[in-house]
């Protein structure tokens, strides 16, 4: 984690939609996707290698990648179905890339001397050596190509993949997605680890950070994109060449690194997200890394894995994700944030407890096993209303609770009322995907908004009130899901130029007028 992962990311369009219609349901990835974690160890007493071990299968963490190729965590990862990305560090590269003969011993040491009884899947060779010394990319290549002849020569290369992690800083102007390039100084090394990834079917690793992308982009790219939370569909970013919504940024970056590959003419290789995450503690000049936003970015970030729905550009892959990190590692140096990324404490005590639940099992401390559905903040009172209307009449949600005299009735406003009846149809679907929409009007949560007396439907809040028996009538049916009549186009665009942190862009605003 170095500030070189700085992205680029300003050319943001948003869309005021009042309502759009709900996208074709994805496809579904043969390849399960899945939720790794790194391990980076600068952290001071750091739990033994055979108590990690036995931490990960408790926390049920099924993936991680080193940044070394530690013998203790390797040996202690064996008779295990963990699987493990190994790392060459970038202090290794120079020997590595001058000798096929030290390629071949590595390998014997570092993967053969394991595999099979500890798994490793895969090698990811250097760390960001394009963006952080880009004088030792022909090393980086002809290193990648001698680990790769010596797992050949020792037949573990249909096993065992091998890339190398990039910064996001590679791509330049990332949004809209669709005009996203590699830094052309980059491209002859790019389009030679582009073509041994599809040769040799490994993936391009990225490490892609929405928190330096809204860091660097106050006031531009809101923070609730960032976080995966479910917006309004007027805070959807649009890309205007392909029509494209995205609703978070990291989809818009894993977009930009596919539009980039296919300006060079790659579109079989997959990408795979070696870094992401937040960091939960900063100093003064970072008020956003908080445990909550934190909590939210990590725990969206595994259920948005786990939706398998892939990116706008390609809903049938879904990007596997290292999360950054298991630890908070307190020995590196400032800023704060850089010893604050950790879902755990070196004595592996949680940081924060991940809102999870109804995503498989991964990570045993996830407290909160409800989720409820309620009104989206901001949205006005006109769709809420229209959304009521449905959920109460052809939705068949249980509204007797916000009627007259009845528990839920007061506030008596449409967003209270709207939130029960959401929140009553979603969990007599199961809390089915999808049940939670209502064209953007609802969203989820993992807070109880039961107050009072008023017991939401899945709350485990026990009400202590007597019930009376009100007479009432069922005021709230009839309407419908509202269609989308028509819409003016085109859009307005300004364009100007920007100067963000030394870096000149062209910012270009779209703004869609969707008119009922
Ligand atoms: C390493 O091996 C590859 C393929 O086996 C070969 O093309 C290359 O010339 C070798 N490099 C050196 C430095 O011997
Ligand atoms: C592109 O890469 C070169 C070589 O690493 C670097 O000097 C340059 O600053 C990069 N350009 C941008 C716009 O990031
Ligand atoms: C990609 O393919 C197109 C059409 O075949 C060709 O015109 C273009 O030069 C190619 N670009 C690269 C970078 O190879
Ligand atoms: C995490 O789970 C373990 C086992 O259930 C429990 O002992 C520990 O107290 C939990 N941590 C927190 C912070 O809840
Ligand atoms: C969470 O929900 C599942 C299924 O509904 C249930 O089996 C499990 O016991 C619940 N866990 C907790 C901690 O409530
Ligand atoms: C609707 O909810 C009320 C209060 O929770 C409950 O008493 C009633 O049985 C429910 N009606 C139906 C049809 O489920
Ligand atoms: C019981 O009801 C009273 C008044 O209706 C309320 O103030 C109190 O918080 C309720 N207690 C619980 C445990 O819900
Ligand atoms: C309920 O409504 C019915 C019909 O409107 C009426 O006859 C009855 O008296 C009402 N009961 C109460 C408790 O208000």
């Amino acid at each position: 984690m170095e500030n070189s992962k700085l992205t680029p990311f300003f050319l943001l369009l948003f869309t005021f939609i009042t309502l759009l219609s709900t996208g074709v349901e994805a496809q579904q990835n043969k390849d399960e996707p899945f939720v790794g974690v790194n391990i980076g160890t600068d952290v001071s007493n750091l739990i033994s290698a055979s108590k990690l071990v036995s931490f990960l299968q408790y926390q049920k963490i099924t993936h991680v990648r080193l940044y070394d190729s530690d013998a203790e965590i390797l040996k202690a990862l064996a008779k295990t179905k963990i699987r493990v990305i190994v790392s060459v560090p970038n202090n290794q590269l120079i020997a590595i890339g001058s000798s096929n003969a030290t390629a071949a011993t590595w390998v014997g040491r570092n993967v053969a001397a394991y595999y099979p009884e500890t798994l490793i899947s895969g090698i990811s060779v250097g760390d960001e050596v394009l963006t952080t010394i880009p004088s030792s990319a022909s090393l980086l290549m002809n290193a990648i190509e001698s680990i790769y002849s010596a797992l050949v020569a020792a037949n573990l290369h249909t096993q065992i993949k091998i890339s190398t992690p990039n910064s996001a800083s590679i791509i330049l102007d990332s949004f809209p997605p669709s005009q996203a390039f590699f830094n052309q100084s980059l491209t002859p090394v790019i389009t030679q680890l582009l073509q041994f990834c599809s040769r040799t079917q490994s993936p391009l690793m990225m490490n892609l950070y929405p928190y330096y992308v809204f860091m660097q982009n106050k006031g531009v790219v809101p923070l609730d994109n960032s976080l995966f939370k479910p917006l309004t569909p007027s805070k959807e970013m649009v890309d205007p060449n392909t029509l494209l919504h995205y609703t978070n940024v990291l989809d818009a970056m894993i977009d930009s690194v596919y539009f980039s590959m296919k300006n060079l003419n790659v579109t079989d290789v997959v990408v795979l997200v070696s870094e992401t995450g937040w960091p939960s503690r900063g100093d003064s000049k970072e008020p956003y890394a908080t445990i909550d936003n934190a909590d939210m970015y990590n725990s969206n970030l595994i259920k948005h894995v786990f939706d398998r729905s892939g990116t706008p550009l390609h809903p049938e892959i879904t990007s596997s994700v290292y999360i950054y990190e298991l630890f908070n590692e307190d020995l590196r140096s400032p800023p704060v944030s850089e010893g604050n990324w950790g879902l755990f404490y070196g004595n592996s005590t949680p940081v924060y407890l991940l809102h999870v639940s109804g995503s498989g099992t991964f990570l045993a401390n996830d407290t909160t096993n409800q989720t409820y559905c309620v009104a989206t903040d901001g949205i006005d009172v006109k769709t809420l209303q229209t959304a009521l209307d449905w959920a109460c009449g052809p939705g068949r949600a249980n509204c007797s609770e916000i009627q007259p005299g009845e528990s839920c009735y007061q506030p008596n406003n449409v967003r209270n009322h709207a939130s029960y009846a959401f929140d009553s149809y979603y969990q007599k679907e199961g809390k089915s995907s999808g049940s939670c929409d209502f064209k953007g009007a609802a969203m989820i949560t993992t807070t109880d908004p039961s107050h009072g007396n008023c017991i939401f439907p899945g709350s485990k809040i026990i009400s202590n009130r007597t019930r009376q028996v009100v007479n009432s009538t069922h005021e709230a049916s009839g309407g419908g899901r509202v269609s989308l009549i028509g819409f003016h186009f085109p859009p307005v665009c300004f364009v100007g130029n920007v100067l963000y942190l030394g870096y000149g862009v062209v910012s270009c605003l779209f703004y869609y007028l969707f008119l009922l």
